[in-house]
C-alpha cells in the first residue's frame, strides 16, 4: 500500500481520460491515490485517498496558509480521533480551535451554523484561517457551510470519515442546512481546497452507516463503472470484512465516478441528475417510512432496486443481473415489505427532484449506462415497487 500511497497529484483531465480509454482490471494498482477535480468553472482541488498523517505535507504542497485551524466534528468522531487529529493539526497549522458538536441530522440548522460563526470570531478568525470539517456528510455540510460564509469564504479542507461522506458528500462543492420547509434548503456550492480520505476511518464505522454508504458506491458503480459493480460483487464479503486493501481500491474508484459526474456537470444542471439513481423511490421511502425510520442508503437501496426493475422493463435486452444481485445484497434493516405501495406513488408526485409535474427517474440502459427518463406509467411503478418490496 505504501508504494501507491506516495504517488504525486496527478492532473486529473488527461489522468482521467487514459483511464477510461483502457479495459481496466480490478483490483488495480495503477489508479493514482491523488486525483484532482474541477470544483467550479475556475478551481480545482485534489482528492487524497490515503493515511491522514499525510495532511501536513499535502497543505503544505497546496500552499495553503498555515496559521490557524478551526477543525469543525461531532462527538462520536472526535471521541475516537479526536487526540490525533488535534497532533496533527498542530504539526500542520501551529493553532487548533476544536468546535465538537452532537452527532446527527439535527446539527444542520441554522441555529447551529450561527454556533460556529460565533465560535469562530470568538478565536479572532481572520483570512487565513482554515476550516477542517473532520466528520460525516452532517459534518461536511455544515462546516463547508460556514467556511463559504465566514468572511465570504474561508479556505476549506474536508477529512470525510464516513462512507457517504468519503465517496459521496466531500466532492462536488454542495454544503448546506436544513430548514423547516425541508432538507439542504440553504446552502452554497462551495469548493474545498483539499480533501484528504483515508479508508481507515471506515473501521470504526458502524455497521448500519457502512450498509449505507455502500448503497451510494453500489450506485456509482451501476450509473458509470460496470467494471466497478462487477468487481464488488466478486469482492463482497471482503467489502463487509472491511478489508483495508479492499476498501482502498473500492474508494479510488467509486471516487473517480463521482468526479467525472460533477466535472461534467458542475452546477447541477444535467448529467448529475444521474447521482439520482434509486432516489426518487429512496425519497418516498423516507417519507413514507417516517424519517430516520430507514437510513438514507437504506431507502437508496430498495429504491435501487426498483429501478432496476424499472430499467429492465425498459430495456427487456439488456443484462442486468449483475445489478440485481449487487442490490439485493445491500444490507436494509427494515422490512421494506411493510411499506404501502400506494402511498409511495402518491409521495414521489411531490420528490423535490420532479420536475414541473413530471416525476423524473434515472434508468440504466445498461450497467454502467444511466439515463433520466420521465414517462413513466404508474402500472411500471407499482410493479418496481412490488418487486422492491421483496427483492
Ligand atoms: N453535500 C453533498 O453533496 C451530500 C451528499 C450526500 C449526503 N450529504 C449529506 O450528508 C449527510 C449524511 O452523511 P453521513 O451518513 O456521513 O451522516 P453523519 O455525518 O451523521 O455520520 C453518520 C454517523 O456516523 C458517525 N461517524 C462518522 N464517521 C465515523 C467513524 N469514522 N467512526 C465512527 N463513527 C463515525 C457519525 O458520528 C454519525 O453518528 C446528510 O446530511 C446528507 O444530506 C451531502
Ligand atoms: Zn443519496
Amino acid at each position: 500500500m505504501s508504494s501507491r500511497v506516495e504517488s504525486a497529484f496527478i492532473d486529473h483531465r488527461s489522468e482521467w481520460r487514459d483511464l477510461k480509454s483502457e479495459p481496466l482490471v480490478l483490483p488495480s494498482v495503477s489508479i493514482p491515490t491523488a486525483v484532482r477535480v474541477s470544483a467550479n468553472l475556475k478551481t480545482s482541488y485534489p482528492i487524497v485517498v490515503g493515511p491522514v498523517d499525510r495532511l501536513t505535507e499535502c497543505v503544505a504542497r497546496e500552499d495553503l496558509p498555515r496559521r490557524h485551524a478551526v477543525v469543525v466534528s461531532d462527538e462520536n468522531v472526535w471521541s475516537i480521533y479526536g487526540e490525533r487529529i488535534w497532533k496533527l493539526g498542530r504539526d500542520t497549522w501551529g493553532r487548533v480551535t476544536s468546535v465538537v458538536l452532537e452527532p446527527g441530522e439535527g446539527m444542520k440548522s441554522i441555529e447551529k451554523l450561527s454556533h460556529l460563526h460565533d465560535r469562530a470570531f470568538d478565536e479572532g478568525i481572520d483570512r487565513d484561517t482554515t476550516v477542517v470539517a473532520f466528520g460525516g456528510g452532517v459534518i461536511g455540510d455544515l462546516a463547508g457551510f460556514a467556511a463559504a460564509t465566514l468572511l465570504r469564504g474561508l479556505p476549506l479542507v474536508h477529512v470525510p470519515t464516513s462512507l457517504i461522506a468519503q465517496v459521496d458528500s466531500s466532492i462536488g462543492g454542495k454544503t448546506g442546512i436544513n430548514h423547516p420547509a425541508g432538507k439542504n434548503l440553504i446552502g452554497s456550492f462551495y469548493a474545498p481546497r483539499l480533501v484528504v480520505t483515508d479508508p481507515g476511518f471506515l473501521q470504526t464505522l458502524p455497521d448500519r452507516e457502512f450498509g449505507s454508504g455502500l448503497a451510494e458506491v453500489v450506485k456509482h458503480a451501476l450509473i458509470a463503472d460496470e467494471a466497478l459493480a462487477v468487481w464488488m460483487l466478486d469482492n463482497w464479503t471482503s467489502i463487509l470484512e472491511r478489508d483495508s486493501d479492499v476498501l482502498h481500491i473500492m474508494l479510488e474508484r467509486a471516487i473517480r465516478v463521482k468526479i467525472d459526474v460533477v466535472e461534467k456537470d458542475v452546477l447541477e444542471h444535467g448529467q448529475r441528475a444521474f447521482l439520482n439513481f434509486g432516489h426518487t423511490f429512496g425519497h418516498a421511502i423516507e417519507k413514507v417510512a417516517g424519517y430516520g425510520a430507514f437510513t438514507h442508503g437504506e431507502a437508496v437501496s430498495v429504491g435501487m432496486r426498483a429501478a432496476v426493475h424499472l430499467s429492465a422493463r425498459r430495456a427487456p435486452e439488456a443484462d442486468f443481473e449483475i445489478a440485481r444481485a449487487l442490490v439485493s445484497r445491500l444490507p436494509v434493516l427494515p422490512d421494506p415489505a411493510t411499506l404501502d405501495t400506494d402511498a409511495l406513488i402518491d409521495a414521489m408526485k411531490v420528490d423535490k427532484k420532479a420536475r414541473a409535474g413530471t416525476v423524473r427517474f434515472v434508468v440504466l440502459d445498461v450497467v454502467g449506462r444511466a439515463r433520466v427518463i420521465d414517462d413513466v406509467e404508474v402500472d411500471a411503478l407499482r410493479a418496481a415497487i412490488d418487486y422492491a418490496k421483496t427483492a
